[in-house]
């Protein structure tokens, strides 16, 4: 648990100089964390469903998520619903990964 706390405080520290850009609901989030925890839980179900492709359902035209706040709510929702054990924090590096790989939302 100590540990955990250091590296949480670790982390914090480096993303906040590391992720400046992120808008405000998950500003100082680590998105290579969050790049872990995607490939790790949530890729291959999203390429079963777009012939492969892990990225699709990100950039498809009609995509539902349209702003950084549903951003954070659809990942703590698929996280909720698939019981993926983030915690809070995780769930924001993810919206973070997502953010700067596909989405842009701005600060
Ligand atoms: C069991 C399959 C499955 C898993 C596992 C899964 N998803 Fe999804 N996800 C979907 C489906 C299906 C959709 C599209 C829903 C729709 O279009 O109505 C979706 C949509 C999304 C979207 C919205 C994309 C858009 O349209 O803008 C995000 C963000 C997302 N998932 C994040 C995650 C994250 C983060 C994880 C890992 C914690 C995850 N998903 C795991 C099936 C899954």
């Amino acid at each position: 648990m100590i540990i955990r706390i250091c590296v949480a405080a670790l982390l914090a520290a480096f993303a906040a100089t590391a992720s400046a850009q992120q808008p405000a609901p998950f500003a100082n989030a680590d998105p290579h964390k969050g790049e872990k925890l995607v490939t790790k839980d949530c890729q291959s179900c999203h390429a079963s469903k777009f012939g492969g492709n892990p990225d699709a359902i990100y950039t498809r035209k009609d995509r539902r998520v349209k702003s950084a706040s549903q951003l954070l709510s659809q990942v703590t929702m698929c996280n909720t619903q698939l019981n993926s054990g983030f915690f809070p924090d995780e769930e924001k590096d993810v919206a973070a990964y997502l953010n700067q790989h596909y989405y842009h939302f701005k600060p």
